[in-house]
């Protein structure tokens, strides 16, 4: 019998997921490598300070503080980089693939923003950038997309992409807590990115939509050219409105192409959502990803969007996927041939432009509780078109009312221009909110 491989791998950042790695290689190992006809080892860990108490234990000779040991080490098969951000792990990504390594990553941010460069440098020196883990956690939707439906044109791909925001929206709904309450549990739970931004204004799942229409559509989006919008303006008011009218709020992600136009839309933003559709019925920390392409119809891949086995589980099928490249089989789209042909789908694609999106819309305009207030607002939404679906009020005990509106058909142009001229009123208490109602039949 011939003797098996032995793979060797080394970890850049030893935190949550790296540690998860360890842990469940560890736990798996004789399925793992009797599947993958090789031998897996870590033998590099690159951490800032070896001394910090961890989880997992580490024989002390594995540990350095030095990436060179995995990034410049001809011994080192795969690096795993999993100490993310857009600094240090940028300069040692680029140098990893310089030298023609296969570097797995759990990165969203620098993939987002510097996956053009990476994968190209991957492609020009023979090595292979893997980033399964980057979007959805444990939910293998990067592979899904290229590989199980790769016969497919994706005429529609969305849903959540941030567990911590789901999270909170749904602890809101179910509680009827408000916003900066479920916060403070969700940081106490450890949920909340150090940078609250990520999670909260939806930069993370921003990060997220933009490497999947890159994968479905072969377009590189910035994350400035898209509407990116959080939930810090959603309240327990619009969630019971939405629920009496059928809908969830939800943080969605929509990636919406229009082959007839050669058009495409990239946008991160809360929506209402019909409580029939599968991807309002996921809730907590849970990801969920509708992905509509022309031959299969419509599949729903639902799971666990992060965490450490989620995510570790995501990051050890790349590393699976390099240990079969390194025994012989071929890597997806890397020769220059597959490269341009997958370059051909973004061909004249050009970014549908923003303000002639189109929708129905849910307002929340607070608004001195007057005689003739109604009327006004049916005028200045008139004079844009809009038109009313359903109107709901809400009597504070201040003697002002919050009105929760739904709209017919109008577009972002029309809501923008309309909030503004409302927000100037006098009988309007603030600037109005609104809601885009996400209906995917209508895409
Ligand atoms: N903060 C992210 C989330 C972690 O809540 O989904 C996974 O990317």
């Amino acid at each position: 019998m011939s003797e098996k491989r032995t793979i060797r791998i080394g970890l850049l950042g030893f935190g949550v997921v790296g540690q998860g790695v360890w842990k469940n290689i560890d736990k798996n190992r004789s399925a793992l490598e009797y599947r993958l006809g090789a031998e897996l080892a870590i033998t590099q860990v690159v951490v800032k300070d070896a001394s910090k108490a961890r989880e997992v234990q580490v024989p002390a000779e594995c540990y350095s503080d030095d990436p060179a040991r995995v990034v410049d080490n001809p011994e080192i098969d795969i690096v795993c980089e999993l100490m993310g951000g857009t600094g240090k792990a940028l300069e040692l990504t680029r140098r990893a693939l310089q030298q023609g390594k296969i570097v797995v990553t759990a990165n969203k941010a620098l993939i987002c923003e510097h996956g053009e460069e990476l994968f190209e440098i991957a492609r020009q020196n023979g090595g292979h950038y893997f980033f399964e883990a980057s979007v959805a956690g444990g939910i293998p939707i990067i592979k899904t997309i290229r590989e199980a439906l790769v016969a497919n044109r994706f005429k529609l791909i969305f849903g959540i992409l941030n567990g911590t925001s789901n999270y909170i929206l749904t602890r809101m709904e179910r509680e009827g807590l408000s916003f900066d309450a479920t916060l403070g549990d969700a940081r106490k739970l450890g949920y909340v990115e150090a940078d609250e931004a990520l999670d909260l204004d939806g930069i993370d799942a921003a990060h997220k939509a933009v490497i999947l229409a890159y994968l479905a559509h072969g377009k590189w989006v910035g994350l400035d050219q898209i509407i990116c919008e959080g939930i810090r303006d959603i309240t327990g008011e619009d969630i019971e409105i939405a629920g009496q009218l059928g809908y969830k709020i939800k943080l969605l992600a929509v990636i919406a192409r229009d082959f007839e136009a050669n058009q495409l839309s990239v946008r991160l933003h809360p929506a209402l959502i019909s409580k029939q559709e599968v991807i309002a019925g996921v809730d907590e920390v849970y990801n969920g990803v509708s992905v509509t392409g022309d031959v299969v119809g419509t599949t729903v891949l639902i799971g666990r969007g992060a965490g450490q086995d989620a995510t570790s589980s995501s990051v050890i099928s790349d590393i699976a996927d390099a240990v079969f490249m390194l025994q012989g089989a071929p890597a997806p789209a890397i020769s220059e041939e597959d490269e341009a042909t997958y370059q051909k789908l973004a061909d004249g694609l050009e970014l549908a432009p923003q303000d002639q999106l189109a929708g129905r819309y849910y307002l929340r305009i607070h608004v001195k509780d007057e005689e003739g207030v109604l009327a006004k607002i049916s005028d200045i939404l008139a004079k844009e078109h809009i038109s009313f679906a359903t109107v709901n009020q809400k009597e504070l005990e201040d003697g002002t009312a919050k009105l929760m509106v739904t709209t017919h058909k109008s577009n972002e142009a029309a809501i923008a221009r309309a909030k503004a001229v409302l927000a100037a009123q006098s009988s309007v208490i603030g600037a109005p909110v609104s809601f885009r109602i996400f209906d995917p039949s209508k895409v």
